[in-house]
């Protein structure tokens, strides 16, 4: 399931200029890593002031460009190495100011100077107030780029804008920009697939060159948070899982370049940016959502929802009296949806026969063991459920499991290996969680 992306091999230069904006950029870098894209950043000074370069330093793993006057360690003037290998120019967001400059040719900043510089096609992306884009000069610069450089303008949407208008000026879906952009590479060779003709990458050992880039071209599947059960229309059976555990996966794999679908029951925290969502209650819901998922195909999946394993035999359609006596409820077991999905990626049917796998090569599934006292039993769900990882956690330890920001983990893997982590932010067991799946990943590929 490993596609190319529909940039595999294509080297983006994107230009940020100083909007309000600029923070989407960081989602739109995601988006053309994404897409298999290599990246490099241009920023104008001022866009240095809204997003910080490191930031996109690290994503992109590349220094970033934002002095005109800088040269390559080697001595090469780097946005004119920019200029002769990028693909495509995407400028996004695109200030007023710039868009002038533009037009005008005034190369002060590095991202006009390499605009001006390439052959490459280039896409502009204008964010701004929609009286200043509705001015007749910003309109004018609007139409030399289009009509006298042949530039494509994502056009700005209609909605709320950082002065509290509403109008048109708001920097246009990043899925919008990415779609233009590909759009204007068309068949076009690559320009320049030598990495040595391209910008630097980071140093090995650069801090900002530790995140890794492992998962470019893949797609996981993550399910996060809790399950309702309705008893009637008011009340559920539910439980205490927060959504921060499974989320702090999504936003690592993500920062690693994978395409995510987040698969996301009840959850109390903030949910990502630069992802799919599907939003589901009941068990049965996450089951039909993840089985959608298995027909379409994805690299691995991590199931760390905290998935009900009963549910009211015949929830109530009205609301249910409160009565003296009490209430009796019969529960029936919900199907073990990771079980399931184990088994259809095996190739194994309900009655134990082998059946066509539903995915060749198999994905990487990793569950998760919620635990109380200890995790011995951990290791049997393993088998149970024919996954290649199992992460448990005792959800009785303090600092672990439901609902706070650390996690205590040991992940199980099938070749019988144990590795036992410390407390850790969940961000940082996300990521020890990515590590066994990317290197699972590249094993898989290399015994093809
Ligand atoms: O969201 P947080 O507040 O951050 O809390 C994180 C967490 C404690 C929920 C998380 O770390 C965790 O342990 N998630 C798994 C909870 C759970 O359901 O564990 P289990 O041992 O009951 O299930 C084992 C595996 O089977 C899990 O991957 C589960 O998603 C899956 N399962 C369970 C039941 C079921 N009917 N279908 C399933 O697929």
């Amino acid at each position: 399931m490993n596609q190319p992306g529909r940039l595999t091999g294509r080297l983006v230069a994107l230009g940020i200029t100083g909007s309000i904006a600029a923070f989407k950029a960081v989602d739109l870098l995601r988006l053309f890593r994404a897409e298999g894209a290599d990246v490099v950043v241009l920023m104008t000074p001022s866009a240095t002031r809204f997003v910080a370069p490191l930031t996109l330093a690290a994503l992109s793993r590349r220094p970033v460009d934002a002095d005109v006057l800088d040269l390559l360690p080697d001595g090469r003037i780097g946005h004119v190495i920019t200029a002769d290998a990028a693909d495509v120019v995407v400028v996004a967001p695109a200030t007023a100011h710039w868009l002038g400059a533009m037009a005008h040719g005034l190369a002060a900043d590095v991202v006009t100077a390499t605009c001006l510089a390439t052959s490459a096609p280039v896409v502009v992306g204008p964010a701004m107030d929609g009286e200043m884009y509705a001015h007749p000069a910003t309109q004018a610069n609007v139409r030399i780029l289009r009509e006298e450089f042949g530039y494509r303008i994502v056009e700005p949407e209609t909605g709320g804008l950082a002065s509290g208008q509403v109008g048109v000026g708001r920097l246009a879906a990043l899925e919008r920009i990415v779609d233009a952009a590909i759009d204007a590479i068309g068949v076009r060779p690559i320009r320049k697939p030598d990495p040595a003709d391209r910008p630097p990458r980071l140093p090995d050992g650069d801090d900002a060159a530790r995140d890794a880039d492992d998962l470019v071209g893949r797609h996981v599947v993550v399910t996060a948070g809790g399950t309702a059960e309705p008893i009637d229309p008011v009340r559920y059976i539910g439980n205490r899982s927060t959504g921060a555990m499974g989320i702090a996966v999504c936003e690592a794999a993500r920062d690693r370049g994978a395409r995510v679908t987040l698969i996301v029951g009840t959850a109390s925290v903030a949910l990502p940016q630069g992802m799919a969502i599907v939003r589901v209650e009941t068990a049965t819901q996450m089951r039909d959502a993840l089985l959608e998922q298995l027909a379409s195909g994805f690299d691995a999946l991590i199931m760390s929802a905290a998935v009900a394993d009963f549910r009211p035999a015949a929830p109530s359609v009205l609301k249910l009296p409160r009565t003296p006596a009490g209430l009796s409820l019969e529960l029936v077991a919900n199907p073990d949806i990771l079980a399931e999905i184990g088994r259809r990626v095996r190739g194994i049917g309900e009655d134990g026969a082998p059946v066509p796998p539903a995915l060749t090569p198999a994905p990487v599934l990793v569950g998760f063991a919620a635990e109380t006292g200890s995790i011995v039993r951990a290791a049997a769900k393993l088998a149970t459920k024919r996954v290649d990882f199992v992460v448990a956690n005792d959800v009785a330890e303090t600092g672990s499991g439901f609902g706070t920001p650390t996690n205590r983990v040991t992940i199980l893997a099938a070749d019988g290996t144990e590795d036992a982590l410390p407390i850790l932010p969940k961000r940082e067991v996300a990521e020890r969680i990515l590590d066994r799946v990317g290197a699972a990943l590249a094993g898989r590929d290399a015994s093809e």
